[in-house]
């Protein structure tokens, strides 16, 4: 079935069979979606579960200066009715959530849509008690436990508006979320396992809250047992009061675009943005392409490897999956611990269908040897998915082989936060794929490739920077507190288009290859990290007067960050005080943003009106000095030789 000469994979005949899409629905459903978008979403959107049903279904601009992104906003809904109750009726007894903990000793919990239903009804009640009323902000700092998801739909329940930070998070990086939504209260664990080892959740809050109103409450999960401090009257125990709290909750009535989430994001400059999704548009672009890109069946088990904490695990660990019935495993631990096998330990333990993942943990897997899928029974496999960043070749063709034996179709999704979903994704039986192309749009996704400079769409095979030209119901409606920002952020590069960010190349098969980001935003292991935020976090230390990050090829994590450092007058460079700045950003940010390399800098090239020359920053830290371009508009074009010069001073 391959094609080697246009590296294509068309999808196998038990594949299509099987598949709720294939190649002519694909066409024909993509062609109503763009050219009647009312019809096709209509229909769509009727498949969620109404209190009182829409009329309206498209109401969207993306003009600069008016931007306003409505889908069927005058329909009524809840998002935790549409991801438990609705399916009580059928499948009760049926596991929605299977939870395998980081230990592998320690028992999978199998929790079905019942014990969901209760476990959701007593946590809203638990939130009610603590006086969380509809529109108030909740933050949820939990690691990868049902109480996690719990969290979140007792929020939709009651109409609370959650915003997940990942437990990876420093104290300071939490501070400013919470503070910036103004969140009422923050639910936090007391310890989280990971990979044998525990981060001190309940601390981190304890420090986090130092920094914030007097008023913020913390709900705390007893999870491991481990000791923690305890500040009585702020501080709750939410297991003990789930135990008393009644079983049932009444689910609040919600507005389609009233704000299901709030999930911030780093952008290219300034401070993590807080990204706003709908209640109804998002919910359904997250089932329906949980649905059709997994091509998810009744009896499939489905395992998306992210963290809640991120928006894969939003709309693919827990509301995708949910609202379509389904059984989603939710997994502590670490893909290499006990051992290298432990994905593949897991993929056979629970007979797993579909299994998504990110090409960075793939690179480290395959890093480790194939002998380790080889030990699993991995049969029960039909479907891989890969997202966070473009798969290289090598690492696309080492999971098909060793992974999906040749027999999974692989989906390559590229999306965003902003998003809510899959924007141009494979469709397993519809969509041949091809070793590092996200492929074709999903439906409703209307892809432009623009010229950078000019903005003009570029038709047929061509390659520039990635816009959508018109909307979707997954789209994010607002920046937290800051439409403005929202606005400048991704509608004013290129007028009455939503910009990604992302550089993009159509084939003459008019296929799509992201690039990578074309603005100062890093994408390190999967991860978004603003290269500003790496800078500011430096320039907090009393002995750095400067900072400059850029990202750098890295085998592993795509990108690693590369960081030149100006000292204040009179200090003297040295191994402590790089280990020091390392330490200091860590704690900072968060181990995610601990930089790979650190360069001391006597001077950074900047322009005469005093802007950084970051393409010239990148090429000497590719050790590309061939090509550094015209440096001539630098303010002082000596410090570039000083840069060269000191290339191997670094860490
Ligand atoms: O650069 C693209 C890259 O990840 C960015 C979005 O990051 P984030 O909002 O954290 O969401 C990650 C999970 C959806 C994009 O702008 N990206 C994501 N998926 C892919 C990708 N690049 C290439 N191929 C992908 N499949």
């Amino acid at each position: 079935m391959l094609d080697q000469a246009r590296g294509c994979r068309a999808p196998a005949a038990d594949v299509v069979a099987h598949a709720h899409v294939n190649a002519a629905d694909y066409d024909r459903m993509y062609a109503e979606s763009i050219a009647d978008p009312d019809a096709f979403w209509g229909r769509e959107g009727r498949t969620l579960d109404w209190v009182t049903p829409f009329s309206r279904v498209k109401n969207t601009d993306m003009t600069l200066g008016q931007v306003s992104i409505r889908w069927f906003e005058d329909g009524v809904l809840n998002a935790s009715v549409n991801c438990i109750d609705r399916h009580l009726p059928t499948r009760a007894d049926q596991t929605a959530i299977i939870w395998e903990p980081d230990d592998p000793a320690d028992p999978a919990q199998h929790i079905t849509y019942a014990q969901l239903s209760e476990n959701v009804n007593r946590f809203a009640n638990v939130l009610l008690s603590q006086g969380v009323m509809r529109g108030d902000r909740v933050v949820i700092y939990l690691p990868m436990i049902p109480e996690a998801a719990y969290a979140m739909l007792a929020c939709a329940r009651i109409g609370a508006i959650h915003s997940v930070v990942f437990a990876g998070f420093s104290p300071d990086s939490l501070a400013n979320r919470i503070n910036d939504c103004q969140a009422k209260l923050v639910i936090t664990a007391d310890t989280a396992p990971r990979g044998g080892r525990r981060t001190p959740l309940k601390s981190n809050a304890d420090a986090a809250l130092l920094r914030c109103s007097e008023k913020v409450r913390c709900l705390v999960v007893k999870h491991t047992g481990d000791q923690i401090s305890w500040i009585e009257g702020r501080d709750v125990d939410v297991k003990a009061l789930m135990r008393t709290a009644a079983p049932d909750c009444p689910p609040r009535p919600m507005g389609a675009e009233d704000p299901l989430f709030i999930l911030y994001t780093s952008g290219s400059t300034g401070r993590p943005k807080g990204v706003v999704h709908s209640t109804a548009g998002y919910l359904l672009y997250a089932a329906m392409t949980h649905r059709l890109v997994f091509d998810y069946h009744e009896g499939d088990v489905y395992w998306c490897t992210a963290d809640v904490g991120w928006v894969t695990g939003h709309s693919y660990i827990v509301y995708g999956p949910l609202a379509n019935g389904g059984t989603t495993l939710m997994f502590e631990g670490t893909p290499n611990f006990p051992d290298a096998g432990r994905f593949w330990e897991v993929v056979a333990k629970h007979r797993v269908t579909q299994f998504y993942t990110a090409p960075t943990a793939i690179r480290a897997l395959m890093g480790q040897g194939e002998e380790w899928p080889a030990r699993h029974d991995l049969s029960s496999l039909r479907i891989l998915g890969s997202v966070g960043e473009p798969i290289n070749p090598e690492a696309w063709n080492w999971f098909d082989r060793h992974v999906g034996h040749g027999r999974c179709p692989i989906v390559d999704t590229f999306w965003q936060t902003e998003t809510g979903g899959h924007m141009i994704t494979p469709l397993p039986g519809a969509i041949p794929t091809k070793p590092g192309s996200a492929t074709k749009p999903f439906f409703g996704v209307r892809p432009a490739v623009l010229d950078p400079t000019t903005g003009a769409e570029l038709t047929g095979e061509a390659e520039g920077v990635l816009a959508i030209a018109d909307s979707w119901p997954g789209q994010m409606r607002t920046l937290w507190g800051d439409h403005e920002r929202f606005e400048e952020a991704y509608f004013s590069q290129y007028p009455g288009t939503y910009f990604t960010g992302d550089g993009c190349r159509r084939d003459a098969d008019g296929y799509y290859w992201i690039t990578g980001r074309v603005d100062d935003v890093l994408n390190i292991s999967g991860h978004r990290m603003g290269t500003a935020e790496i800078e500011s976090a430096l320039v907090a230390h009393r002995d750095v007067a400067e900072a400059a990050v850029v990202g750098v090829p890295h085998d592993i994590k795509g990108q690693g960050i590369y960081a030149y450092v100006t000292l204040m007058n009179g200090v003297e460079p040295g191994e402590d005080l790089r280990a020091d700045l390392v330490k200091w950003v860590r704690a900072e940010i968060g181990p995610i943003a601990t930089p790979d390399f650190l360069q001391w800098a006597p001077g950074l090239p900047k322009t005469r009106s005093g802007k950084i020359m970051r393409r010239i920053l990148r090429k000497i830290a590719e050790d590309d000095f061939g090509s550094l371009g015209d440096t001539s508009t630098l303010a002082d074009p000596a410090v570039v030789d000083d840069l060269i010069a000191n290339r191997q001073n670094r860490g």
